[in-house]
């Protein structure tokens, strides 16, 4: 189904519409979790995805529920934004080979799909209440609060520790050029019979 198609005509299309793409994007995001699991190598990071995949695998039975409430059948509809988050999370976490850094870039990726999925949902309570479907508006506001919820807390890894881990390996090199370059300037000083300082 195109936007803006003759098939959405109006907001309750389109709401079932972003219903089925949420849907879509939920079940791809608990596919590609057990393989950011796997590339964590930070206990607490692993620790969170695998709490994160546990209440995706529930958000999605809520979505069922939802489908059920609008008595119609679970269906997915391809969603090109979450598929190009999930993808450019993998290209990235291809390329990176120090594992602090890559840990940075998992959050980084995980942020970007809790992001996607907060604007989603947020939009979904907001027609679900318009079209007063009050029961599939509190099963969406549940998902909506988990998503904010791991945002927060992903937050709150990266900036404690995560980040930091990772700018500490680039510093290293950086602080062993510079000891080289005092050395370097030294043994100048030395050949030219100046004494150091
Ligand atoms: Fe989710
Ligand atoms: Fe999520």
């Amino acid at each position: 189904m195109g936007w803006f198609s003759s098939d959405i005509e109006n907001v309750d299309d389109l709401f079932r519409h972003s219903l089925q793409d949420i849907y879509y994007a939920e079940q791809q995001i608990e596919k590609s979790l057990p393989d950011m699991i796997e590339k964590a190598s930070d206990a607490e990071l692993k620790k969170g995805f695998r709490m994160h995949l546990k209440q995706t695998k529930q958000q999605i039975k809520r979505l069922d529920q939802a489908f059920k409430k609008l008595k119609s059948k679970p269906k997915g509809t391809k969603c090109p934004a979450i598929d190009g988050i999930i993808d450019e999370a993998n290209e990235i976490a291809g390329e990176v080979a120090d594992k602090m850094v890559l840990n940075a870039a998992l959050i980084a990726a995980a942020q970007a799909i809790e992001h996607y999925e907060i604007t989603r949902y947020c939009t979904l309570v907001a027609w679900a209440k318009l079209l007063g479907l009050n029961d599939v508006a509190k099963l969406l506001a549940a998902n909506l609060r988990e998503e904010k919820a791991t945002d927060k807390k992903l937050n709150g890894i990266a900036k404690r520790k995560i980040n930091r881990k990772a700018l500490a390996r680039q510093q290293k090199p950086m602080r062993s050029s510079r000891n080289e370059q005092m050395e370097a300037d030294a043994a100048l000083l030395a050949a030219a019979g100046i004494p150091p300082v």
